[in-house]
């Protein structure tokens, strides 16, 4: 792995130094705040993706992932993911005429964002019983990787998770989700917005006092939050399209490591023929404006407060990866990528036209990524016989008052998320914004009896 500058990644496109995976997830960032990259890019033999139509969801992640983790012996990666992975469900239905739904939030949180969170989990702590050592991990969320960390990495013996949250950005389901764990973890309100939160968890990772705890970063600028969910895309080729068929994917978009990853399935790269990637966003659409304008640095506008919250970013973590991905070339990006913004009326008419359609319900971000394959359709008319799949990030039930407001009544919780609710808050720490000194103290305070 190499890594690439995120704040001049058009001068130091490359580095000498050359680091190990585990260096990489056990650093979580690259040195000057960059982001690693992998100098190869894994291809994949046609026949592998052939013989992925009728494997189940383990069999086709480890074939995708095991070239980024191929310094785990095999044996002990297959066994991280049978384990990780063995009991889970993503099932792909399809909701219209040649438009298909992947529901990634069946699982632990209720949120796409677990499958990577639960691989990154299980290999750190792969890496830690065979060191010995310990790691204090920090992560920034705006409500659901927070959630998903947090679930991932509890009683995972010595592994500490500071999860910083801010106060009123996230729903109380949310919050809960984060508050009620104990042990481990250490959830902190922090008086300030998402990028507040990021922007400490990002800084403490860097601070030279905290060094001596090993800490990473379970954000999507970790290598091992990003490359998870480049597998959703080969899954549900397989389980849509017959080889070589080509497909649309539309993936709703916030800090773009979802969408990310999964141009690593594109043609020349992973070998899939996706002929389309939407890229639906909410009003926060920098990488719209970034292809609409041909630029790779558009201005950054304050973030916009919309129903689709966990996307609400003002400037996504992973454009220098995905710049990288593209060999820098934003013509091919403009081909590929095609970028929408829904505002929160058509999220929300989004809603209730497939409640009433089809009796589905949709998340607020899932139904962005469903709007997005509508309006595409709409430009793109000669389009509606190709297959399109939308992934669909979050389980309704996560965001009950939202869904309320728009349909009038409350959608169906599970028992786990009920239960969640009731139960009292542990290890909870309040800041003020950008109080790195507090957050030091915070780590120091709950070390200092080991
Ligand atoms: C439910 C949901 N959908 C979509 C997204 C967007 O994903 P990304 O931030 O990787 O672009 C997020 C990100 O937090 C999310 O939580």
């Amino acid at each position: 792995m190499k890594y690439i500058n995120s704040n001049d990644y058009f001068n130091n496109v490359s580095n000498p130094k050359k680091f190990s995976i585990k260096e990489v997830l056990l650093t979580g960032q690259a040195p000057d705040k960059g982001l690693f990259v992998p100098e190869k890019l894994a291809q994949y033999d046609p026949e592998a993706i052939k013989s992925f139509k009728n494997k189940n969801y383990p069999y086709i992640a480890f074939k995708i992932l095991y070239p980024y983790f191929d310094e785990i012996p095999e044996k002990d990666f297959e066994e991280i993911i049978n384990s990780t992975y063995g009991n889970i469900k993503i099932p792909v239905k399809e909701l219209y005429p040649n438009i298909y739904i992947l529901e990634l939030f069946h699982n632990w949180t209720f949120a796409f964002k677990d499958f990577a969170a639960q691989l990154l989990a299980s290999v750190i702590e792969y890496y830690i019983k065979q060191n010995h050592n310990k790691v204090i991990v920090f992560v920034g969320t705006s409500g659901d990787t927070g959630p998903a960390i947090v679930e991932a990495f509890w009683k995972k013996e010595n592994i500490k998770v500071y999860c910083l949250f801010p106060k009123n950005g996230v729903t109380r389901t949310q919050r809960k989700q984060m508050t009620t764990f104990g042990e481990n973890i250490y959830p902190v309100e922090v008086d300030g917005d998402f990028h507040t939160c990021q922007e400490m968890a990002k800084s403490a990772l860097d601070a030279p006092d905290l060094k001596s705890y090993n800490p990473t970063s379970a954000n999507s600028i970790n290598w091992g939050r990003f490359i998870p969910q480049a597998v959703f895309s080969f899954w549900l080729y397989s389980q849509i399209a017959d080889y070589d068929e080509p497909v649309i994917i539309s993936i709703p978009t916030g800090n773009a490591g979802h969408i990310g990853s999964n141009f690593l399935a594109k043609k020349d790269i992973g070998g899939l023929p996706i002929e389309k990637f939407i890229a639906p966003h909410n009003l926060n659409n920098y990488l719209v404006r970034m292809l609409e304008q041909g630029k790779t640095d558009p201005e950054v506008f304050d973030t916009i407060n919309c129903l689709s919250n966990a996307m609400n970013v003002k400037k996504p973590n992973n454009i220098p990866r995905i710049l990288y991905i593209f060999n820098n070339n934003i013509e091919k990006m403009q081909e590929l990528i095609y970028p929408v913004t829904i505002n929160d009326e058509t999220t929300a008419r989004t809603i209730k036209k497939v409640y009433e359609e089809k009796n589905y319900l949709l998340d607020v971000h899932s139904a962005v990524s469903l709007a997005g394959v509508f309006e595409f359709l709409d430009r793109n008319p000669d389009c509606k016989d190709t297959k399109i799949g939308a992934f669909l990030t979050a389980l309704p039930a996560k965001f009950p008052e939202k869904i309320e407001n728009i349909l009038g009544f409350s959608p169906d919780t599970p028992d786990k998320l009920k239960e969640q609710q009731d139960k009292p808050d542990k290890n909870v720490f309040n800041l003020k914004a950008d109080d790195m000194q507090g957050l030091k103290d915070i780590v120091c305070q709950t070390n200092s009896n080991q």
